[in-house]
């Protein structure tokens, strides 16, 4: 897959700004309002009655700040947070030996939790269930199951795929809660905290300027906000002008609603190769070098989400909205 600018997913840049800019308490936190006030009483009730929090499964497209509000969950339980991920357990007993070191109502969070081995999956369902796990120990003929109990604690599970869980495992989330691309709005509020921690100021019209080409995640206006602020600063502007903001992101190639050249490339090749669609998910992979499954969890779901593509029963079609933006006349047929 090719680097973007505008790609949700965590990149090598991003990790020493994203750990210094994270918000550690809900008050600030910043929109997602929905799952807020459904985690701040949740949060308040389990504490009233001495217990750790139900199971919480967080999912939603990356960039939007699962992880953050796990360490959130942490903080305002007053417990412990600690963290791995799917792909990173590789056996049984790698998550006996991190379950085994919890302590009581400590948050364990497991990113990309739709990538746990299916037979780790089953390890964690009594330990979620019961707070116990059944370890087989030794093979062939000598092979027993050992029981060890656990501590009671908190499993905080993200993913950016929920319809790849299986049932049984979401079934045992207590919670789920569902992120959603953030409004301009809130991203504004971002940005502008994002500014004050890089000791540096935008202009309204600045600000309001990245946060509509941010694809509706913090992640990616934090990053803009960084490479504009070079541009800035090498200028010697006092704060961060509209037309330092437009220029900057007119060479890191991100239009004015946030797609970039591969955006483009597939937009523009349904338009004049297929007169804007119907056309299938892997012809449209073929025709710009790309992973179906990139294209699927990468590029499409904020162009489904501005309404750029739709997912009909023959394939996807691009919409007027699409051609408006590319000031193309519609084809006759459609
Ligand atoms: N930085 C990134 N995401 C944020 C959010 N939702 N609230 C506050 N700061 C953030």
């Amino acid at each position: 897959m090719e680097e973007r600018v505008i790609n949700g997913e965590l990149q090598e840049e991003d990790s020493g700004i994203e750990l210094s800019l994270r918000p550690t308490s809900l008050n600030q936190y910043i929109g997602q309002q929905t799952v807020k006030e459904n985690l701040r009483i949740f949060i308040q009730a389990a504490k009233m009655r001495n217990e750790p929090l139900d199971h919480v499964l967080l999912y939603g497209p990356p960039g939007l700040g699962k992880t953050t509000l796990a360490a959130i969950i942490a903080n305002e339980m007053e417990v412990q947070f600690r963290s791995t991920s799917g792909p990173a357990i590789e056996r049984a007993g790698d998550l006996a030996a991190i379950l085994s070191s919890l302590e009581p109502g400590d948050v364990l969070f497991i990113d990309e939790i739709h990538r746990l081995p299916h037979a780790i999956e089953e390890v964690l369902y009594p330990a979620m269930e019961d707070f116990f796990l059944d370890i087989i120990v030794g093979t062939g003929p000598s092979a027993r199951s050992v029981r060890i109990d656990l501590p009671p604690f908190t499993l905080v599970g993200a993913t950016t795929r929920a319809g790849l869980l299986s049932a049984p495992l979401r079934d045992r989330f207590g919670v789920l809660s569902r992120l959603e691309y953030y409004e301009t709005d809130d991203l504004c509020a971002i940005i502008e905290r994002t500014a004050e921690i890089f000791a540096t100021k935008a202009t309204d019209v600045a600000s309001t300027e990245i946060a509509k080409r941010s694809r509706g995640t913090p992640r990616i206006a934090n990053r803009l906000l960084k490479r504009i602020r070079d541009i800035s600063q090498v200028r010697g502007e006092e704060e961060i002008s509209l037309a330092t903001t437009k220029t900057a992101l007119e060479m890191l190639q991100v239009d004015e609603a946030g797609l970039d050249h591969i955006d483009h490339k597939l937009l523009k090749g349904m338009i004049d190769g297929y007169k804007g669609g119907p056309v299938g998910l892997e012809t449209i992979a073929a025709t710009i070098g790309e992973e179906p499954q990139t294209i699927e969890e990468v590029y499409e779901p904020y162009l489904l989400q501005i309404g750029f593509i739709q997912r009909t029963p023959r394939g996807r079609v691009v919409t007027s909205q699409t051609y408006a933006h590319f000031g193309i006349e519609q084809h006759p047929n459609k």
